[in-house]
């Protein structure tokens, strides 16, 4: 079937995201408020609970990347990891990509506060958030979710930071050469969707930017890593479709459940997350 594309719209323009995070920046120097969190903090929760249960337990450090870093404030919430007690340490390095030189700076602003005032104190908003972010559905293994009981102490460690990119390039464009262990994506899909100005290729095929996108991220996810995406403008099932067509060597891993809404007698959820593994190389 063939795949439906999105109306284009101004947030599918880099220039409507230049201007975004040139506000956003003046706003941040003047207040500290570190701008809209895209799908709101429930979303980072959820990423990152999922992260914190599927990164495999190493002692070597796991490369995160996220695509279209914007304010940088999901992949932020690697610098510290809040469970179960006891909770083990990891080290990280993380890099952010955007297209727009305002979220590098704003990225790199936030981080430089965030990690000035980083605690292993936890505060009550964290725990509010991690306990209102508990699933009580099952989780896609099957397994009913480990941290599922009302009397279960929660702590919160600080993890080693090799060290942190905020780089600003055009994912749909730069050669990156580099693979990561865990790729991220929270919204940047769903934006570039929404413009239907093909791209220029070097191989001289011209494309829309919806379908280069996943070869790009294909190649950018290490064998045995996870890409990890979180979309509002399309379903888990076309998400599913649009990542694990033939050679791109993703597979389907998992999904997270968000809240479900109900509407003249249908039922869906308005965000979705889901999880892929590279299961072959590229
Ligand atoms: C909806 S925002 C999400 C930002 C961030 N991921 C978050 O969750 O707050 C989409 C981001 O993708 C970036 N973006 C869109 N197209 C891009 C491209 N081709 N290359 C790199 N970044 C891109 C935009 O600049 C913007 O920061």
């Amino acid at each position: 079937m063939a795949e439906e594309e999105l109306p284009p719209s101004k947030l599918g323009t880099k220039d409507h995201w230049d201007g975004v995070y040139d506000r956003e920046v003046r706003v941040f120097n003047d207040v500290g408020d570190e701008g809209e969190v895209w799908f709101g903090e429930s979303s980072v929760t959820k990423m990152r609970k999922w992260a914190q249960r599927n990164i495999p337990d190493t002692d070597r450090t796991v490369r995160i990347l996220e695509c279209g870093s914007g304010n940088g404030t999901l992949l932020l919430s690697f610098l510290s990891s809040i469970g179960p007690k006891p909770i083990k340490k990891q080290k990280f390095h993380l890099t952010g990509i955007d297209y727009c030189e305002g979220a590098s700076i704003l990225a790199e602003s936030i981080a430089k506060t965030r990690i000035e005032n980083l605690s292993e104190d936890l505060t009550e908003d964290e725990e509010d958030e991690y306990y209102s972010n508990r699933d009580r559905n099952e989780s896609d293994e099957g397994e009913e979710d480990e941290d599922d009981e009302d009397d279960v102490e929660i702590e919160k460690v600080i993890n080693d930071i090799e060290g942190i990119d905020w780089r600003t390039e055009d994912l749909l464009t730069k050669d990156l050469a580099e693979q990561w262990d865990l790729v991220l994506d929270k919204g940047t899909y769903d934006a570039l969707c929404l413009s239907q100005d093909t791209v220029q290729e070097q191989d001289g095929r011209s494309r829309l930017p919806s379908q280069i996108y996943p070869e790009r991220i294909s190649n950018l996810v290490k064998q045995n890593g996870f890409f990890l995406i979180t979309s509002c403008n399309f379903t888990e099932e076309e998400i599913k479709s649009r990542y694990t067509k033939e050679g791109l060597g993703l597979e389907f891993h998992s999904s997270v459940p968000h809240p479900s809404f109900s509407f003249g007698g249908k039922s869906g959820t308005t965000v979705c997350t889901v999880a892929f593994k590279k299961v072959s190389p590229s």
